[in-house]
C-alpha cells in the first residue's frame, strides 16, 4: 500500500478504482439436480435484478439447458452482458458473474471445472426430493474448494417433505451445519408463506400471477393479522417446528459459511417468483467478493485486489464458430485488471504472450473486450497457446495449481469407421481431450491400439460421437468396456516393475500426459492390487 501512497495521484486514483471494481464483483454459480429449478430461479434472479422483463419469455419448454439461442434471447430482451458460460448482471451495487453449469445432457468435468472458478455456490433442491445424486457429486466439489454455499429449497408450493427433514437430511448426507434463515409456514396448496427467522417478519405467499411478480409487504410474525390469515393449525405447527429450531440449528455465522462449513437455508418457488427476490438480497448480502488464491508455492496467495493481474484457464472450447473453426479458451481473472493488448507471461511455456483479443462471448457471437476485473470471466481465442489449467500473469512467479482431472466412471474404446478420415479422427480426438470433453487413455498393452475414452457421465460419449461426425467428419465407433474406475499410480520404478497384474478385470495405460493409469473393473480389484503392493499409490484425480 505504501508503494502505491508514494505513486502520482493519478496511480493512485486508478488503484482505488481498481479496488472498487474488485470489491462489487460476486462470481458464483448454481448447482443443483436436473428438474430442481436452477434454470427457473436463474430467469427470476434476473428478473429480480432488473435484467430481464419477465421470467418464461425466454425459456424453451421441457428438457432443455440454456442452449445458445437462449442466452442470445435474454441478451436481445435486454441488452444484458451473456455469455453461454457467464452471464453477467449488476444488483444492489453489485455485478454478478453467474457462471453456468450445464447440469443436463452436457453433465461433465466441464461443470466441476466452472466450479473452480466461482467464489460461492446456490445449491437448488427440490422441496420433494431433497439431496439427489447430482447435487451430491457437486457439492463434493464445492466441499474440497471449501466454496461458501447457499442453499434454496425450491417447489414449496407443491407438496414436498416436511422441512425439518430436509434440513437433518442436507446435515447428514452431506455433513455440513444448516442453519435455516426462513422457516415455510404450509406447503404445497396450503403454503401459507414464509417467516423470516432473523427479524420475525411473516411473507405471505401469494400467486406470482397475482402479483405481477411483487413480493407483498411482509408484517410481524407474531400479529392478528398473520394469525388471522394463517390459521391456528399452522400456526402451532410452525411454532413447534421454530421452537426446535432454535434449540437444535446452529445460529447463522458468517466466518463458518465463509469457510464452507455452515450453509444457510431459504424456502420459496422459483416458478412463482416466491422468495426469490428476498434470496436475491441474501446473494448480494452473503456471496463474497473475489476472494485470495493459493498459488502452486504454498506460501503464497494471491490478493485478488493486488495490481498485478493474473487469470487461469478453466474451459476450452472449440469450433464454437463453425465459419473460423476456432478454439476459445475461457480465464477466469484472479486478481487485478486485465487490458487489452497486455503482455502476460505464460508459466507453461516460460515466456511472455500478448493478449490482443479479449471476448466477451454469447451464443456464436463475440464482443472484443478492453478490460476486466478479477472475477469476471474472458474468452480469448486459443491458437494452441493454452490448456485447462494454465495460468497466465502481469509478474514471473505466480502459477495456479492445476485443476484435476475428476475420476471417470464410464469407459469405452473409440475407432474411427473410415480411414480416409483417420487424420480428421486424430485431431478431432485431440481437440476434445484439450477441451476435457472425455479423457483419452492408450493402454501400454501391444495388443490395445485404440484410445480408450473415460468420462464422468455417459452422456459424454454422445458428445463425443456426435462431434466427431459434425465437426471432423469422422464417423466412430464405440464399444463400452466393462471397467468402472480408473487410479493414477505412483510409485518408484521398482515398485512398480514388481506389479504381478491379474490378468483380467484391470488394464494399464497412460493418459495424454504420459501418467500411468489403471482401470479397474471393481472396487475389489482396485481393494485387492492396492493390499498387495502398499508401495504403490493409487490417487483418484492426476
Ligand atoms: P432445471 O434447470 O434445474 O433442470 O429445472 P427447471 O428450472 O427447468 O425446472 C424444471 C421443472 O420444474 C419445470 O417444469 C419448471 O417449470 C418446474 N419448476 C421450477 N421451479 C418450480 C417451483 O418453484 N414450483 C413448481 N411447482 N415447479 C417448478 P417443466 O414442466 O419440466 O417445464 P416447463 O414446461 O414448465 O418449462
Amino acid at each position: 500500500m505504501n508503494e502505491i501512497l508514494e505513486q502520482t495521484p493519478t496511480a493512485v486514483a486508478e488503484f482505488r478504482e481498481l479496488q472498487v471494481a474488485i470489491r462489487r464483483r460476486r462470481t458464483f454459480a448454481i448447482i443443483s439436480h436436473p428438474d430442481a429449478g436452477k434454470t427457473t430461479l436463474t430467469e427470476q434472479l434476473l428478473v429480480g435484478a432488473g435484467a430481464l422483463a419477465a421470467a418464461g419469455l425466454v425459456r424453451p419448454k421441457k428438457n432443455r439447458s440454456y442452449a445458445a439461442s437462449d442466452w442470445m434471447a435474454m441478451e436481445q430482451a435486454r441488452g444484458i452482458s451473456i455469455t453461454s458460460t457467464a452471464l453477467q448482471f449488476e444488483y444492489g451495487g453489485a455485478l454478478f458473474n453467474l457462471l453456468d453449469t450445464p447440469g443436463h445432457e452436457d453433465f461433465s468435468e466441464d461443470t466441476y471445472r466452472t466450479l473452480m472458478a466461482v467464489d460461492s455456490a446456490v445449491m437448488v433442491l427440490d422441496a420433494a426430493k431433497g439431496i439427489e445424486p447430482r447435487t451430491l457429486k457437486l457439492f463434493e466439489v464445492c466441499r474440497t474448494r471449501g466454496l461458501p454455499i447457499l442453499t434454496f429449497i425450491n417447489k414449496i408450493d407443491q407438496p414436498g417433505r416436511s422441512p425439518l427433514e430436509l434440513i437433518d437430511e442436507i446435515e447428514k448426507t452431506l455433513v455440513i451445519e444448516a442453519c435455516p434463515m426462513q422457516w415455510p409456514v404450509g406447503n404445497g396448496a396450503a403454503l401459507k408463506g414464509i417467516v423470516s427467522l432473523n427479524d420475525e417478519m411473516f411473507h405471505e405467499y401469494e400467486r406470482y400471477s397475482q402479483r405481477h411478480g411483487e413480493d407483498a409487504e411482509p408484517v410481524p410474525w407474531d400479529s392478528d393479522s398473520t394469525r388471522a390469515h394463517v390459521g391456528q393449525d399452522f400456526l402451532g405447527e410452525a411454532q413447534g417446528e421454530m421452537a426446535l429450531l432454535s434449540e437444535a440449528s446452529p445460529r447463522f455465522d458468517q466466518s463458518r459459511f465463509l469457510k464452507g462449513e455452515q450453509t444457510p437455508v431459504y424456502f420459496g418457488s422459483a416458478l412463482h417468483n416466491f422468495g426469490v427476490k428476498a434470496f436475491l438480497d441474501e446473494l448480494l448480502r452473503l456471496a463474497p467478493q473475489p476472494q485470495p488464491r493459493s498459488t502452486v508455492n504454498e506460501s503464497v496467495a494471491i490478493d485478488p485486489l493486488g495490481s498485478v493481474f493474473s487469470a487461469f484457464v478453466f474451459k476450452i472450447q472449440g469450433n464454437m464458430d463453425p465459419q473460423h473453426r476456432d478454439n476459445m479458451a475461457f480465464l477466469r481473472v484472479c486478481s487485478g485488471k486485465f487490458e487489452r493488448d497486455a503482455l502476460v507471461y505464460h508459466p507453461r511455456l516460460g515466456r511472455r504472450i500478448r493478449m490482443t483479443r479479449m471476448h466477451r462471448i454469447f451464443a456464436r457471437d463475440r464482443t472484443l473486450m478492453d478490460e476486466a476485473y478479477a472475477g469476471d470471466v474472458v474468452g480469448v481465442v486459443n491458437p494452441g497457446l493454452f490448456r485447462i489449467g494454465d495460468t497466465l500473469a502481469s509478474e514471473e512467479g505466480i502459477e495456479y495449481p492445476r485443476i484435476p482431472s475428476f475420476e471417470p466412471e464410464f469407459f469405452c474404446t473409440l475407432s474411427c469407421q473410415d480411414v480416409s478420415r483417420t487424420k480428421q479422427f486424430r485431431k478431432g480426438l485431440e481437440q476434445l481431450s484439450a477441451e476435457g470433453v472425455v479423457q483419452v487413455y492408450y493402454s501400454v498393452s501391444a495388443a490395445r491400439r485404440e484410445p480408450i475414452l473415460g468420462a464422468v457421465g455417459r452422456l459424454q460419449f454422445d458428445v463425443v460421437e456426435s462431434r466427431m461426425l459434425q465437426e471432423y467428419g469422422a464417423k466412430v465407433r464405440m464399444e463400452p468396456m466393462s471397467f468402472s474406475c480408473a487410479r493414477w499410480m505412483k510409485a518408484d520404478p521398482d515398485a512398480m516393475d514388481s506389479i504381478r497384474w491379474p490378468s483380467r478385470g484391470i488394464e494399464v495405460c497412460r493418459d495424454h500426459e504420459g501418467h500411468l493409469v489403471c482401470l479397474f473393473e471393481s472396487a475389489w480389484d482396485l481393494r485387492m492390487i492396492s493390499q498387495n503392493h502398499p508401495k504403490v499409490i493409487f490417487e483418484k484425480t492426476a
